[in-house]
């Protein structure tokens, strides 16, 4: 296993919940290529280690991640960021099966909004603020700030935060349905990690083929979206924990899902 150097990983930070946390303080953890690496590798070690079954993805309280690394790519020319490619880490992390709920406070800015985003479920606490600040830098966003974001908020939201440049609140997020939830600054963490706790508390397997399926209604027209829908519902019927669900109910207690 590797040892990251911008990440702090604790694979049983709350039992079968994992917490992954960005840890570049001085720069606000922005969002170097290094860190995107460790976050994609650490993630995927999450993925293949049984134990886990939620992950938290977390920053600090005073910054989720300011974006990408602006020092480090005011001297790059295209074909360097083309050769580079760091936003195909994007994909690394978009694959991620277990669900993944990220937990922001402060800055969430550009990538760091984008990061947010590629997750499954946000927690915010009440000083957080998205934006997709690209364009004041004279570049638009690419890690997904032009499609996640419209979808998560609609197009003229959309297009005034990618335009302006302009944050928005938690407050704002959470009304506009960019988050679930918004938290005072010294719960965010622990609201995340009940969140994680609940979803825990379900069938591993039947919670991968339900995330993979809400995620498929993005990628497919209706039609396709439920027929795959349907071939999923019905793979849960393979799994032990379909069984023990459905007697944990008959029997009037609660079930123990093993992840079979
Ligand atoms: C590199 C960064 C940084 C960044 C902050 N820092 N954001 N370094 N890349 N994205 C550094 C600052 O230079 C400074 O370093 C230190 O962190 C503290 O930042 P300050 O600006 O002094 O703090 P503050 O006044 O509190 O303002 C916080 C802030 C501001 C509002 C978050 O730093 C800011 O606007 N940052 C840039 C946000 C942004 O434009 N993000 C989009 C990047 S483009 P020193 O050495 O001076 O102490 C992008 C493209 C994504 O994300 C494409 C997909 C990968």
């Amino acid at each position: 296993p590797l040892s990251p150097q911008f990440l702090t990983v604790t694979p049983e930070a709350r039992p079968h919940v994992a917490l992954v946390q960005l840890n570049r303080p001085k720069e606000l953890n922005a969002l170097h290529y290094n860190l995107m690496l460790e976050i994609a590798q650490a993630l995927e070690e999450l993925c293949a280690n049984p134990a886990v079954r939620v992950i938290v993805l977390t920053g600090s309280e005073r910054v989720f991640a300011a974006g990408a690394d602006i020092k480090f790519m005011s001297e790059r020319t295209a074909v360097e960021m083309l050769e580079i490619d760091q936003i195909s880490l994007w994909e690394r992390i978009r694959k991620t099966h277990k669900p993944l709920v990220a937990a922001v406070s402060g800055f969430a800015l550009g990538g760091g909004c984008e990061l947010s985003m590629v997750c499954d479920m946000v927690v915010a606490s009440e000083t957080a603020q998205f934006g997709q600040p690209e364009i004041r830098l004279g570049i638009m966003p690419g890690g997904g700030g032009t499609q996640r974001l419209t979808r998560a908020v609609g197009k003229a939201r959309a297009m005034e935060m990618v335009l302006t440049g302009q944050p928005i609140s938690a407050q704002e997020a959470a009304d506009y349905g960019l988050v679930n939830r918004v938290a005072p600054v010294g719960q965010y963490l622990e609201e995340a990690y009940r969140l994680a706790a609940a979803i825990a508390r379900m069938s591993p397997v039947a919670a991968r083929l339900a995330k993979e399926a809400v995620n498929r209604s993005f990628e497919t027209h209706l039609d396709e979206g439920l027929n795959f829908e349907r071939k999923n519902f019905y793979l849960t019927f393979a799994s032990e924990d379909q069984k023990e669900g459905m007697a944990a109910f008959l029997e009037k207690r609660l079930p123990e899902f093993k992840g079979r």
